[in-house]
């Protein structure tokens, strides 16, 4: 892990126009934030943002590790990524382009944007939804999905975006704990030339029970397709705007207003609310477009994330929008009409900019080798300057394709590490400045004061692998667990650390001779499948939910191509199935979970067994079931176990 892997320098050319430019500019970032860290913040606070009041005072940490950043400053968001560009000029610059499934495109300017939101504000106003209120976003990728999210941060509300996948239980839950007082949706959804229900569900979620908060559905008409409405609580959208003003005035709010939560998994328990600031998000979302992205005005961006996910917060409806980028935005899939459906895209819309997950990019590797009619050399990709993954590690083999086949050798790529909870950016090479290694995020942005420790908090030399944390508080980071501060401090300011290191939940590696990062991956009982995080537990729990089932235990095993994939073993009341039976029951548990959480949950493999390996005081032994769904032979120790006889029944798949 710590060998000296191949780097590639910057390209000479990238380098001359980048806005961080060589090594010397970077180091000289990381000196000033090192040598006066709130002069440093401050500088940038008052830079890349416009301030409705200018803040005086920059960190507060008297709350720790409750930190407020620019806490008496004012903004508003929506003004700061919209109103600001309609001033500098670029009313007319197109600020998306929308690709639909059915590859059909429509373009919105600044000013277009302003209007739709502005008049989605006022609407939402006319409901009498008011600064603080929480309002739940169930919509599929779409330029009103993005106009949702800006007329909330124009009012104050606080949105919490749900990805239109997760079932009616999960936005159910998400819809009380967020105590949300609307909900805004479509009818339907087109994923890949099939219509999927979004209103429906929301129908169901609430007839769950327990949404008494929920005064208002309010639907997007997408599809046209036949749905359920009902008076007096659910309302089209066109019909709410038709009327409303095309200016609304922003709602100033302090810095430390919560401009969203959104819901990920933990090791334990429920989805957590992580909620996020107003001033320290948005600087960093716009900060490092500008620094990781190197996004230039004529640049043309396209992020292929969903809005349910923070990438499509972050790297969609607020960091593009903020520095007044073109972006694509698109509704589809990356197969539907066929796997070249991202190249066509890019060649259409001459993309330069283009931030993608490596679970895509081994999937289309893999459809080019079966189908070479969508490899990438057959669509001119010309128009490419720079490439980004994000969610997962990518692997080397996949590093080097995007670089060569789809970069044509000369993009940078940047391996973004983040969180859901760090709100944008944190470890990545800068494209001017750092020479990639494939396989590694490489460096700290400046200001990120990235460590990696030991179970007791005490920093590792280089080449030891351990946890990686961050020593300082920084802007963006997450505020609190909604409704659970307590959780907050146990889940990211771990007393046994000390208390006042945050803690990633990843382990990481640097690199004795370069300093360089490498993410090792999830130290908790989180799962990465697709660049999508899923907690083991949660899985397990739908699981035992079902009539059938008296225990599971859920683990990850390596997958090629989704990174991770889901291993259950289950246990039933009835005895133990094989064969049809055993294939009949896994499908039936794999629906079962799809309903439980959503499609994204469902084990890939389920096996059933007459017990779990267990301690002899009854704990279960996950790293055995790691080591089984793997498919490796069992070489530790197993003499404390209970029951080792059911190894055998647990080392194949239903
Ligand atoms: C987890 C966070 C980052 C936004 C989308 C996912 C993993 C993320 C990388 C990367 C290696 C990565 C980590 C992290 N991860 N980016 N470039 N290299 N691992 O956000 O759902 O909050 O998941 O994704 O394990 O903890 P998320």
């Amino acid at each position: 892990m710590t060998e000296q892997r191949t780097a590639f320098p910057p390209l000479p050319s990238f380098v001359d126009q980048a806005t961080i430019s060589g090594m010397a500019a970077y180091d000289a970032l990381c000196a000033e934030a090192a040598r006066d860290y709130e002069g440093y913040w401050a500088r940038l606070a008052r830079e890349h943002i416009a301030w409705k009041q200018p803040f005086s005072r920059t960190l507060d940490e008297d709350d720790a590790p409750f930190y407020k950043w620019f806490g008496d400053g004012r903004l508003n968001v929506s003004y700061n990524c919209l109103d600001r560009h309609l001033i500098d000029g670029n009313a007319d610059k197109t600020a998306i382009i929308f690709e639909a499934d059915d590859g059909m495109s429509t373009h919105v300017s600044y000013r277009e944007l302003h209007e739709k939101v502005c008049k989605f504000a006022n609407g939402l106003k006319s409901r009498g939804i008011k600064k603080g209120d929480r309002v739940i976003i169930y919509m599929s990728m779409s330029v009103e999905g993005v106009a949702a999210m800006q007329a909330c941060a124009r009012i104050g509300a606080t949105h919490s975006v749900v990805f239109g996948g997760f079932s009616a239980k999960s936005l159910q839950e998400r819809i009380i704990d967020a105590g949300a007082v609307a909900v805004i949706t479509a009818d339907e959804q087109l994923r890949g030339g099939k219509r999927l229900p979004l209103k429906s569900i929301v129908d169901e979620a609430l007839a769950l029970g327990g949404c008494d908060s929920v005064k208002d559905v309010i639907v997007y008409r997408r599809t046209g397709g036949t749905i359920g409405f009902e008076a007096g609580r659910d309302l089209w959208l066109h019909e709410l705007v038709a009327s409303q003003p095309a200016k609304c005035e922003p709602e100033w709010v302090d810095a430390e207003h919560p401009l969203f939560i959104l819901y990920t998994s933990g090791s334990t328990g429920t989805p957590k609310g992580v909620q996020h600031s107003s001033g320290g998000y948005l600087l960093w979302a716009a900060l490092t477009m500008k620094w990781s992205f190197d996004i230039k005005p004529g640049d043309v961006y396209w992020c292929t994330a969903d809005i349910g996910w923070v990438t499509g917060h972050s790297y969609i409806a607020y960091g593009p929008t903020a520095v007044g980028a073109t972006q694509v935005v698109f509704e589809g899939i990356p197969t539907f009409p066929n796997a070249g459906r991202f190249w066509d895209t890019i060649a259409r819309h001459k993309v330069s900019t283009f931030y993608t997950a490596p679970t895509a990019i081994r999937s289309l590797i893999k459809a080019s080798d079966v189908d070479p009619k969508v490899h990438p050399k057959n669509y001119d990709l010309s128009s490419l300057r720079l490439l980004g993954t994000v969610g997962e590690p990518i692997n080397p083999e996949a590093w080097m394709w995007y670089y060569t086949q789809v970069g044509g050798e000369k993009c940078p790529i940047v391996d973004t590490f983040w969180q859901t909870e760090t709100g944008g950016h944190m470890i990545t090479p800068l494209p001017g400045a750092t020479p990639m290694v494939p396989g590694s995020c490489t460096l700290p942005l400046p200001g990120i004061m990235a460590a990696i420790v030991d179970e007791a908090g005490n920093e590792l030399a280089d080449g030891q692998g351990g946890m990686l944390v961050v020593k300082r508080p920084w802007p963006s980071m997450i505020r609190t667990i909604w409704n659970n501060p307590e959780r907050f401090k146990a889940s990211y300011f771990p007393a046994e650390l000390g208390g006042n290191l945050y803690l990633a939940g990843d382990g990481a590696i640097r690199d004795e001779h370069s300093g360089y990062f490498t993410i090792t991956g999830r130290i908790d009982d989180v799962l990465n499948v697709s660049g999508h995080r899923m907690g083991t537990m949660e899985i397990e729990s739908a699981l035992v939910a079902n009539p059938l089932v008296a225990e599971a235990a859920v683990v990850g095993k390596p997958d090629a191509t989704t990174g991770e994939s889901i291993c259950a073993f289950v246990v039933l009341k009835q005895a133990t199935p094989s064969g049809e039976e055993a294939r009949k029951i896994a499908l039936e548990l794999r629906d079962w979970v799809a309903k439980e959480i959503g499609p994204i949950a469902k084990p890939k493999e389920i096996r059933f067994g007459d017990n779990l390996p267990k301690t002899r005081s009854g704990k279960i032994m996950r790293r055995l079931l790691r080591v089984l769904a793997k498919g490796d032979p069992v070489t530790q120790d197993v003499s404390t176990l209970e029951n080792p006889a059911i190894l055998d029944q647990l080392s194949t798949p239903a």
